[in-house]
């Protein structure tokens, strides 16, 4: 048995990570235009660089919480294939101990040369003025995703997500596609499909079934009934 889960910043929200869209997320206190698209980028690297710096730093402070912790334990428990494909930049369930995660709107621990495609491992601090370790060019970006760009794996996504038993979505809107649309991919592919969320989702009706709480509750409890029918 397979089963692919999706996560977004909702299962980071009770590590103090900030979510986008409720009523006090990052969207509300930045301009989405001007941090997390190439013309942003293009218009103000420092801008952009301080919203990604601060990110990281956030990140460094924070620590999974339960819900991360519940899925690490399912990837080390669950007898069949377990696959963690996040919306997150953060590394929260890399350090719960999952394995088999991937980043599909990038991370924050990676730098990328906007001039040749480089990767490298991102300093605690980025500046736009950074050289390339590869060519040289100061054109360094934060290794994301953003909105216009395509995000990473699609295909080996999609391919995953159709030779599922069981899609998961946990803690997200469901408002950016392609991520939003991954339920209907699921579901027309026979895929049973989950949604465990604070609120309904924006495609929460697309889902077989729906909880809805607190990541933390939520996912150790669903962790916990799996492993036990799976006995
Ligand atoms: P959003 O901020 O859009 O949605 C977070 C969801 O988590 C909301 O539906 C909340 O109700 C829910 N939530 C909040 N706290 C929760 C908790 N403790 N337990 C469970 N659920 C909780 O974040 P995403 O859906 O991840 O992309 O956003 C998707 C993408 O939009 C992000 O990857 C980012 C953003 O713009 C880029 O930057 C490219």
């Amino acid at each position: 048995m397979k089963i692919v889960i999706l996560t977004g910043a909702g299962i980071s929200a009770e590590s103090g990570l900030g979510t986008f869209r409720d009523v006090d997320g990052l969207w509300t206190q930045y301009d989405l235009e001007e941090v997390a698209t190439p013309e942003g980028f293009a218009r103000n690297p420092a801008l952009v660089h301080e919203f990604y710096n601060a990110r990281r730093a956030n990140c460094l402070n924070a620590a999974p919480n339960a819900a991360h912790t519940a899925l690490a334990r399912l990837e080390r428990e669950f007898a069949g294939e377990v696959l963690i494909v996040t919306q997150n930049v953060d590394d929260l369930h890399e350090r719960a101990g999952s394995r088999a995660v991937w980043h599909m709107h990038g991370d924050l621990a990676g730098a990328l040369c906007a001039a040749c495609g480089f990767r490298w491992d991102a300093p605690k601090v980025m500046t736009a003025g950074d050289p390339c370790p590869d060519c040289g060019a100061a054109m360094t970006r934060p290794d994301i995703v953003w909105f216009g760009e395509m995000p990473y794996l699609m295909d080996e996504i999609l391919a995953a997500l159709v030779s599922a038993d069981l899609f998961v979505s946990i803690g997200t809107s469901g408002n950016v596609y392609p991520a939003a649309g991954f339920v209907e991919v699921a579901a027309q592919a026979g895929v049973a499909t989950l949604e465990l969320n604070l609120e309904a989702s924006d495609v929460a009706s697309g889902f077989d079934a729906t909880r809805q709480g607190m990541a933390s509750d939520l996912v150790p409890a669903w962790v916990a009934e799996v492993l036990a029918q799976a006995v």
